[in-house]
């Protein structure tokens, strides 16, 4: 087995398209600030992509969510319901509103929001439902926005790992009240940090608009007089042009993505106590990371020590998320909830290389290594 030249990184962006041109086209003209066409232009074009009437670019993926709850008037007091098995920026976004983050299990057949578990935490507090997409699988979408509509609640949907993923065919971000994306530097596209949220809603749309900037409102036309208390989470002209160069070969990422997942898919498929990654019949998953389980009781390994092995053949991974209710800021908080799925993919579930650059050679390199590992348990 000959090792690759290079160390496999988790994601690594790919930015050999427009990115450069349009970076020096800021720096030539000096427009490297929030202000600029690449702004408007990725916003008009991520709109158009997503089918959705408006895209707002802003900071990052957690600001993004801030911005959409925030948008919501979520207040003090405001119960969000969110998976428990997801990013603790979901968490934090209700946080910094002073809202609750209410948990609910994960189901098994997609590793998402168990849409049976939501009915039974809602109360006369509770104001939406924040859906993520872990992965890039889509969360059963139907059952939620009919139990939000039942209820008179906010859908929020965190798709900050699901660019271009689809459920029933309609692209998430696009489905709920309002949606939100991450542009981080190892995201299906990326602005080196960033974020986007969308919206068919001309209101929602410019109340985010307005807080994204100080709460300026451009349409009073009074310069340095703001109409609410709102943030500085706007996103610069130079992050705009990489985005803008990304959004272009978009679905160049995603077939990546995808083929290297089936691919994966056809080499570990046979490797007892390997569960792999989810793709319902309903689905698109664009595999934002390729993430299967690994059953120690199986193989004898557990999670933790494949990724110290893989490290020291040269492979990144990673373990899947601590779920919220297990995290230090939030742990006291939960002391007396149990959430069993989203324990069992907290500690199976394992990130492989899934970047924009990763190669099928490469892909078979990681899937030799694991077979190593797993089936020889050769741990030593
Ligand atoms: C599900 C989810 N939500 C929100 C975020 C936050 O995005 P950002 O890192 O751009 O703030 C991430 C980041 O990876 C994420 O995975």
């Amino acid at each position: 087995m000959t090792k690759p030249p290079r160390k496999i990184a988790i994601a690594e962006p790919d930015l050999s398209g427009n990115e450069e041109k349009y970076i020096v086209e800021c720096v030539r003209t000096g427009w490297i600030s929030s202000k600029g066409k690449f702004v408007n232009q990725f916003e008009e074009k991520f709109a158009e992509y997503i089918g959705v009437k408006h895209a707002i670019a802003v900071s990052s993926g957690t600001a993004a969510l801030h911005l959409a709850l925030a948008a919501l008037d979520i207040q003090p007091g405001d119960e969000v319901i969110m998976p428990t098995f997801t990013m603790i920026a979901c968490a934090n976004a209700a946080k910094y509103l002073g809202a609750k983050p209410v948990l609910v299990d994960s189901e098994i057949s997609t590793w998402n929001i168990d849409p049976n578990k939501i009915e039974e935490k809602i109360t006369k507090k509770t104001k939406a439902i924040m859906v993520v997409h872990i992965y890039g699988h889509p969360a059963d979408m139907d059952p939620i926005i009919k139990i939000a509509k039942k209820y008179n609640l906010y859908v929020v949907e965190d798709a900050a790992e699901a660019h271009g993923a689809e459920y029933k065919g309609k692209k998430v971000g696009g489905i709920g009240d309002v949606g939100c994306f991450s542009f981080y530097a190892n995201k299906i596209i990326t602005t080196g940090e960033g974020g986007m949220v969308t919206t068919n809603d001309d209101e929602i749309a410019e109340k985010v608009r307005k807080l994204r900037d100080q709460g300026y409102n451009p349409s009073l036309r009074k310069w340095l007089v703001h109409d609410i208390v709102g943030y500085n989470y706007r996103l610069t002209n130079l992050q705009a042009a990489i985005g803008l160069a990304q959004l272009e070969r978009i679905e160049v990422f995603i077939n990546r993505h995808r083929e290297n997942a089936h691919y994966y898919n056809s080499l570990l498929k046979d490797i007892p106590g390997i569960t792999l990654p989810p793709e319902m019949p309903w689905a698109k998953n664009v595999y934002w990371m390729y993430t299967c389980l690994i059953n120690e009781e199986i193989t004898g390994v557990t999670r933790d020590e494949v990724i110290q092995m893989l490290e020291t053949y040269g492979i990144d991974s990673r373990a899947t998320f601590l779920p919220i209710h297990m995290q230090p800021p939030y742990k006291n908080y939960y002391s007396q909830e149990k959430y069993p799925i989203a324990e069992m993919l907290g500690k199976r579930g394992i990130n492989l290389p899934s970047g924009n650059t990763l190669t099928k050679i490469e892909i078979e390199y990681i899937v030799d290594i694991l077979k190593e590992l797993l089936i020889k348990n050769d741990i030593a």
